[in-house]
């Protein structure tokens, strides 16, 4: 039996092994970088909402840059050339943040603040809020390219930001444990208990909504979600 491609040996001498983790290492730290400029762009917002509007439109934030494992994982699941260039062009969650907002209204504002700004670029956008997955899975993809600069020149990065409210990542953190709890073999019934549950938070997310704007008025909220663009 020959040994399959992947689990082949090679001799790779010392040398060109260091040199292969140092281009891993300046890999991982474009979005790192990457990461840090759209980091700083929310925590000015957040700032500026607190001390100018005493209103904060974020509840927290969380952010990652994907493992090594989970790279080549997403490599050879997709079957992407193995170099970065192709890893570069293909993967665009490889820096990744989430923004957990207040509100529904909370979100678009936040991606429009966002992605007015004059270096950010907006890749791709996918509206599960407007739009929701078979599932019920609710959240704002998008996938936005900040500039880094670094002594070599400028960088544009790719950072996958995923806008939801506290009750969708409720129901997201919670499906997420259920799904892999029962190994990814889902009971038929517990499918749509799952979706209804998802239109459970959506109503919470709505009444929630309403009640804060009876409190507060029209004030401090968003108007409709003009940028953006559904699919
Ligand atoms: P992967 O990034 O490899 O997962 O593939 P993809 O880019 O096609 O996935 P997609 O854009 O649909 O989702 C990206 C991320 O959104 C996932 O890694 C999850 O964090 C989240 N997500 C998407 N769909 C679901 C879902 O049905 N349930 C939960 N809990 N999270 C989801
Ligand atoms: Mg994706």
């Amino acid at each position: 039996m020959s040994t399959p491609l992947d689990e082949q040996q090679i001799t790779v001498s010392a040398s060109s092994l260091r040199a292969m983790r140092d281009e891993f290492q300046r890999f991982l730290m474009e979005y790192r970088f990457g990461l840090q400029e759209i980091e700083t762009k929310i925590s000015i917002l957040r700032e500026e909402f607190h001390e100018m509007h005493d209103y904060n439109p974020i509840e927290h934030v969380s952010s990652r840059v994907k493992s090594p494992d989970s790279i080549v994982e997403k490599i050879q699941r997709r079957g992407i050339e193995p170099d970065f260039d192709s890893v570069r062009a293909h993967i665009t969650d490889i820096a990744g943040i989430r923004i957990t907002c207040s509100f529904v209204s909370d979100v678009y504002r936040l991606f429009d603040l966002l992605t007015a700004q004059d270096d950010i670029t907006v890749r791709e956008v996918e509206d599960y809020i407007a739009t929701p997955k078979g599932n019920g899975y609710k959240s704002l993809h998008t996938i936005l390219e900040v500039p880094v600069y670094l002594s070599t020149g400028r960088v544009d990065v790719p950072v996958e930001v995923q806008f939801r409210t506290i009750a969708m990542d409720f129901w997201a953190s919670l499906e997420h444990k259920i799904y892999y709890k029962y190994d990814r073999q889902v009971p038929m019934g517990l499918t749509e208990s799952l979706r209804e549950a998802a239109e459970t938070a959506a109503a919470l997310d709505e009444r929630m909504e309403r009640l804060h704007r009876e409190v507060h008025g029209e004030q401090g909220q968003a108007s409709s979600p003009s940028n953006v663009i559904r699919v």
